[in-house]
């Protein structure tokens, strides 16, 4: 007896076809045909494994096998592109066999199902494809400590609250964003080596009673080991919630130094300029070049959150084990993994080639007391406590701001007036590139410190290869 499947394989105890409007809300084919070589893969070595335990025949396992490759090869190139009606790639790919092999490509889904299915392939998508995001963070890292060697001496005014506070190096700077990413690069690592574990041959959620082997599927598409539980393998997606979380820390960075070249390339600062490539204009203002991809980077920031968010929140109240919500859980990586790549992909060349004004930083530095501390720092080597030493200058500052004026401009009488330990030496010590020199305290901003930590990051970054 035929039942009216409109092509459905569930269709067995069905008496009616889905309706259109069912069929169009339930299907994932739109977003999860990427992962059709992994789909393709999961099931040749589900293949190989029933055929070597004798679950399929010799000659079966091999006619599946070989449709399978085929099928992958054409789905490559664009032979076979599943229509957009089919309910997801799983099912796809079995009809498929099945219209071309007939009992065997039906005899594939023996021992498993779509629950050990999606969960393999999207590990397996991600364990393939999330390295492109550590190989685009490796350049960007790399791009990061070259400029920093250029200027491990470029003098440039340090800032807590978005006010002029010591003095560092845009080499220092630059190398504190080198260290975030290697950072983001080690949880990128760590989510991938925890999801290493193969779901396939959880099945629907409580194993099978086939006597299948789950150590031979997983060594065989390359997974460490086949996950310990086989409610837990169909039922998490904590694998895709470690990396959004990781994805999303990466975005946050990113946009900060997105935030931060918006601020350097204003008017306000000029400490940089864009190279006329990594800008646009502006449709009726002449004058304007416009830091759109930094600003679109910053943007962005905002949708990779949404997807940790939205896979957090579709997560949290689900009974064990597979639910059909957790479909969700696709559109939400995948948006992720391209926003990130796509971010990286223009943020980097941007990096590279923007020039940096180091007059005009420099110049920042003369207006706003930058060396305050290092004045203080004076009066404590003249024997002064420190607490004394910040109270008379801090009286000295107001003083200048009064006269505006700065505190290398004040006359040797005018500076023993706060205190009789100044003397002639103390413009040497104030100088501000003396006190940048200075600052060679580990991790600090003086060049050679800052040439110390590229080391360091090239070093760290030899771990993450
Ligand atoms: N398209 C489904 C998903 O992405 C595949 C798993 C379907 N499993 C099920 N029992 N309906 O989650």
């Amino acid at each position: 007896m035929s039942s009216p499947s409109n092509g459905k394989l569930w269709a067995g105890r069905f008496s009616k076809a889905v309706d259109s409007r069912v069929n169009d809300f339930n299907s994932s084919i739109r977003f999860d045909s990427r992962m059709y070589a992994e789909d393709i893969d999961g099931s040749i070595a589900h293949a190989a494994m029933l055929q070597s335990k004798g679950i399929l025949s010799k000659d079966e396992g091999e006619r599946l096998i070989a449709a399978l490759l085929e099928l992958k090869q054409e789905m490559a190139e664009g032979k076979v592109v599943p229509p957009e009606d089919a309910e997801d790639i799983h099912t796809f790919v079995e009809a498929v066999l099945t219209e071309r092999l007939g009992d065997a490509g039906k005899r594939l889904h023996t021992a498993r199902s779509r629950n050990d299915q999606v969960a393999t392939d999207l590990r397996l998508y991600l364990k393939r494809h999330v390295p492109r995001v550590s190989a685009a963070l490796a350049e960007l890292v790399e791009t990061l400590w070259v400029r920093a060697e250029e200027h491990a001496d470029t003098l440039m005014p340090g800032y807590t609250h978005l006010q002029r506070a010591q003095p560092i190096s845009f080499g220092h700077h630059l190398m504190a964003y080198a260290f975030m990413f290697l950072r983001d690069m080690g949880r990128i690592r760590d989510a991938l080596t925890r999801m290493d574990e193969s779901p396939l041959g959880a099945g629907a959620l409580a194993g099978t009673t086939y006597p299948i082997d789950r150590h031979q599927t997983a060594a065989a598409l390359g997974f460490a080991a086949p996950a310990g539980n086989s409610l837990d393998a169909v039922s998490d997606r904590d694998f895709c919630l470690e990396l959004l979380s990781a994805f999303s820390i990466l975005m946050m960075h990113l946009s900060r130094f997105a935030e931060e070249i918006v601020l350097w390339s204003s008017w306000e600062f000029r400490f940089i300029e864009l190279d006329d490539a990594f800008a646009t204009g502006s449709s009726i203002m002449p004058q304007k070049k416009n830091p759109d991809v930094a600003e679109l980077v910053r943007g962005k920031s905002g949708r990779v959150f949404g997807s940790l968010m939205a896979l957090l929140t579709v997560m949290k109240g689900l009974p064990l084990a597979y639910n059909k919500d957790m479909q969700e859980d696709k559109e939400a990586i995948f948006d992720a993994l391209d926003t990130v790549l796509l971010c990286l992909s223009a943020f980097t060349p941007m990096v590279a080639t923007m020039r940096v004004n180091a007059a005009a930083m420099e110049q920042a530095c003369a207006k706003g007391f930058l060396n305050a501390t290092d004045c203080a720092d004076y009066l404590v080597s003249k024997g002064l406590p420190f607490r004394d030493a910040y109270k008379i200058t801090g009286q000295m500052v107001s003083f200048c701001i009064e006269r505006n004026t700065e505190l290398s401009a004040l006359s040797l009488a005018e500076l023993r007036r706060f205190s009789p330990l100044f003397d002639n030496d103390v413009y040497d010590a104030i100088e501000m590139r003396a006190c940048l020199d200075r600052r060679q305290s580990f991790g600090g901003p003086a060049k050679e410190s800052v040439l110390r930590q590229v080391q360091t990051a090239r070093k760290e970054l030899k771990n993450y290869r």
